[in-house]
């Protein structure tokens, strides 16, 4: 499994998926989705002047087609049908149950996506990027993001004006009630995201080769899957997994898939009240301080700091925006997602959150490489 996972691509690698995509086929609306990397290395033309044109705009009008695209693929069973094999389009009507017409015309767009293939017989196949993340019953599958949580966001999405205009989010899924429904859909949709800079922070910690026992407090657990990755990495990693109570349950089911549940232990509560205990070696905090806002982060912050013993590592994984707030999109889009989502929720930048650590007492505040929305930043207690 955890090889698999493990191999699950990073956003980086998504956004140079995309940048592929686009330079390969006729994708032209998929290239809002470009980095800026992959746009500056495009050929300028040296002495022409740029004339502007609604080429862009137009482009950015169908941006809301693939991943709906993919939904459809994804929940009538599109992908997973040809896991045997090439299919025509009445094949797989047969199969699933679904429209032929409307088959076909599905699969020919998934085929301008690059995420089918079709050969001279009328026949589909997968591709290798959708062989890898798109079967339902593949560790490290997007599809569960993609048939169930996409559109479910994107439903919320289409109230942005009003939620704009009236400054209140559509779900406030960082209150207990809400938070609950939501999150016990998404944390296993988003292992592909969260495990491979977990297991990276194992690495870097080096827990292998340390002889004594080693706590870990996961905040905001989850799915569990950074304190997972920890005890995955040594056998000497005892972890404390702190969420709501009726996310508990999910946390318990996913420890004990990966076979390390016997060394976790559970604390319900929100993480401003909840009761941590104290001398942790390592704190992660997995993509929680988003939806929370800067008042509760910077509170959570001193309170991770007294939890730590001295010389413990407070690692935390964001989507980082730049201190002008100008980039990279897909973090400066992330916050719309929290506006849309959330009542105080916000993306922040590498040096607030430094700040707000050294406020806590956290010293040498640094950035860890990893595969991801963006690096890990980790902290130590002096
Ligand atoms: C986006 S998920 C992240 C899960 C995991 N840490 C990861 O990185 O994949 C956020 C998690 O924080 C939990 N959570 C959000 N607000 C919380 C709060 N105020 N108190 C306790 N848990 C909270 C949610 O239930 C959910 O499990």
């Amino acid at each position: 499994m955890n090889e698999v996972v493990g191999s699950a691509f990073s956003l980086g690698e998504l956004f140079d998926t995309v940048d592929w995509i686009c330079e390969r086929c006729d994708a032209r609306y998929l290239s809002i989705l470009r980095s800026k990397k992959a746009k500056s290395t495009m050929p300028k033309k040296a002495s022409k002047k740029k004339q502007v044109t609604p080429e862009r705009l137009m482009e950015l009008s169908f941006a809301y087609a693939p991943p709906l695209i993919i939904s459809a693929g994804v929940t009538n069973k599109v992908f997973d049908s040809f896991e045997d094999g090439a299919k025509t389009s009445e094949q797989v009507a047969k199969e699933t149950g679904a429209s032929a017409h409307a088959l076909r015309i599905l699969m020919n767009a998934l085929v301008g996506l690059d995420l089918l293939k079709k050969n001279r017989q009328g026949k589909y196949s997968l591709t290798p990027e959708s062989a890898a993340f798109l079967l339902s019953n593949k560790p490290g599958t997007h599809a569960g993001f993609f048939g169930t949580i996409a559109p479910q966001l994107i439903s919320r999405w289409l109230q942005l004006s009003d939620i704009v205009r009236e400054g209140r989010p559509a779900v406030a899924v960082n209150q207990e009630t809400e938070g609950t429904e939501f999150f016990s859909q998404l944390v296993e949709n988003i292992i592909p995201m969260s495990y491979p800079p977990a297991q990276k922070l194992g690495d870097h910690l080096k827990l292998s080769k340390g002889r004594n026992e080693i706590r870990v407090l996961d905040l905001a657990a989850g799915s569990g899957i950074w304190g997972i990755a920890l005890a995955e990495r040594s056998p000497r990693v005892r972890v404390t997994a702190v969420d709501w109570a009726g996310m508990i349950p999910t946390t318990k089911r996913i420890t004990q898939k990966f076979g390390v549940g016997d060394r976790f232990n559970y604390v319900e509560g929100d993480i401003l009240d909840a009761n941590f205990g104290s001398g942790y070696d390592i704190a992660t905090l997995g993509h929680i301080l988003h939806s929370e806002g800067e008042e509760r982060s910077r509170k959570l912050l001193k309170k991770t700091f007294r939890a730590l013993k001295p010389g413990g590592v407070i690692a935390i994984a964001e989507w980082l925006v730049n201190d002008e707030r100008t980039e990279p999109a897909h973090s400066l889009m992330f916050a719309v997602q929290m506006l849309v989502n959330t009542e105080r929720g916000d993306t922040f930048s590498f040096n607030e959150i430094k700040s707000w650590l050294a406020e806590a007492g956290f010293k040498k505040v640094r950035k860890l490489e990893a595969p991801g929305p963006s690096p890990l930043i980790l902290a130590t207690k002096p």
